[in-house]
């Protein structure tokens, strides 16, 4: 046979091959979150009268020809750890990636080559590899918040739809107890400020860029004024000790007083306690058996609210007597 006839043969069977289908099947666009395994499903199909020698996975080149840099080399002994080739030279051209990256954000294309270079052959469309990240959402747009409040994060994916989603959640690092996709921290304080991650359950490295909360610390949200609390509380206490007894005590003397009531009744305004309290037998008891002057300051300002001006002046003067 001329050469010529061998070659219109080849050109032949080439185009007829590539019609029959000297194809790569590439899987749909894939979708990882960065940390992750995916797996690049592939089968191809080749002449039965040519053998595969070498085979090629490379990224963001359509035809991986020669010396364009390769993710996965059959032929060569240094390939990157992160890409397994689970295929075969037979028509199983499946890649796995693991650890994804932002670099794998792109476009793969599988190449392979023939006994007969004429035959080799790269699937031109690939296989679009997306690399997502694990993302929390909060139900506030701040990570700032007042002892008391409650937020919702949501633990979930940018772009990549996870279907089942078995996350874990950190703050600073260490685990918590919950793993659903939604975090809810109800009555927050100061403990649970920190910087909260969260990421898929089978796999460490999938963790979401960090989400700060912050909840104001107990100074200024709880503990002052809580001590304050505490001290009116006692305070009030004691006024209210020193005041029943007072009240007692002026009780027992007015009943004792025939005159003093009287002239209690005399006030139509007053209201009836504190006329009793107020009245002023400075004649049978020291004023130091009511620690009067405290007494004095909180009743004179209750009547002042009084309308009935005339019914203050007996209160002084009464006041103005017992001291
Ligand atoms: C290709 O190989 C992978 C990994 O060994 C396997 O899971 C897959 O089923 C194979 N595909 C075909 C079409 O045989
Ligand atoms: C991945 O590639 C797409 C398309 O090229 C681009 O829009 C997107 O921003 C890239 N994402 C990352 C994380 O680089
Ligand atoms: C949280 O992260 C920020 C910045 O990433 C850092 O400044 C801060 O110290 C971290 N907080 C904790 C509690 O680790």
């Amino acid at each position: 046979m001329a050469v010529w006839d061998k070659r219109i043969l080849w050109a032949v069977m080439l185009v007829l091959t590539g019609a029959l289908g000297q194809r790569v099947n590439y899987p749909d666009p894939v979708c990882g979150i960065k940390g992750s395994t995916v797996t690049l499903p592939c089968s191809f199909n080749t002449l039965k009268s040519v053998k595969i020698i070498r085979v090629v996975w490379c990224k963001n080149h359509e035809i991986c020809q020669r010396e364009t840099p390769s993710v996965y080399d059959s032929s060569s002994n240094n390939n990157n750890p992160r890409y397994r080739y689970l295929g075969d030279k037979k028509g199983n051209c499946t890649l796995q990636i693991s650890d994804l990256q932002k670099e794998d954000n792109a476009t793969f294309h599988f190449r392979m080559e023939a006994n007969d270079p004429r035959a080799s052959f790269t699937g031109q469309s690939g296989v679009r590899v997306t690399v997502d990240q694990m993302e929390i959402r909060s139900s506030r747009d701040d990570g700032e918040f007042k002892r008391g409040e409650e937020v919702t994060l949501n633990c979930t994916a940018a772009i990549c739809s996870i279907h089942q989603l078995e996350v874990s959640w950190f703050r600073d690092g260490s685990a918590l107890s919950e793993s659903g996709p939604t975090l809810h921290l109800s009555y927050l304080t100061a403990m649970d400020s920190g910087n909260y991650t969260c990421g898929l359950k089978k796999n460490k490295r999938t963790l979401s860029v960090p989400y700060s909360l912050h909840v104001e610390a107990d100074e200024e949200g709880g503990g002052l004024p809580l001590i304050a609390g505490l001290v009116v509380g006692v305070l009030l206490v004691l006024f209210a000790v020193v005041l029943v007894v007072c009240i007692i005590n002026r009780m027992r003397a007015a009943g004792q007083d025939q005159t003093a009531v009287g002239w209690d009744r005399g006030q139509q305004h007053s209201d009836n306690i504190y006329s009793n309290i107020l009245l002023p037998p400075a004649e049978q008891q020291g004023p130091s058996s009511c620690g009067g002057s405290q007494l004095r300051v909180q009743f004179t300002h209750k009547k002042q609210a009084r309308p009935a001006e005339e019914a203050e002046e007996p209160i002084y003067s009464s006041v103005a007597r017992t001291g």
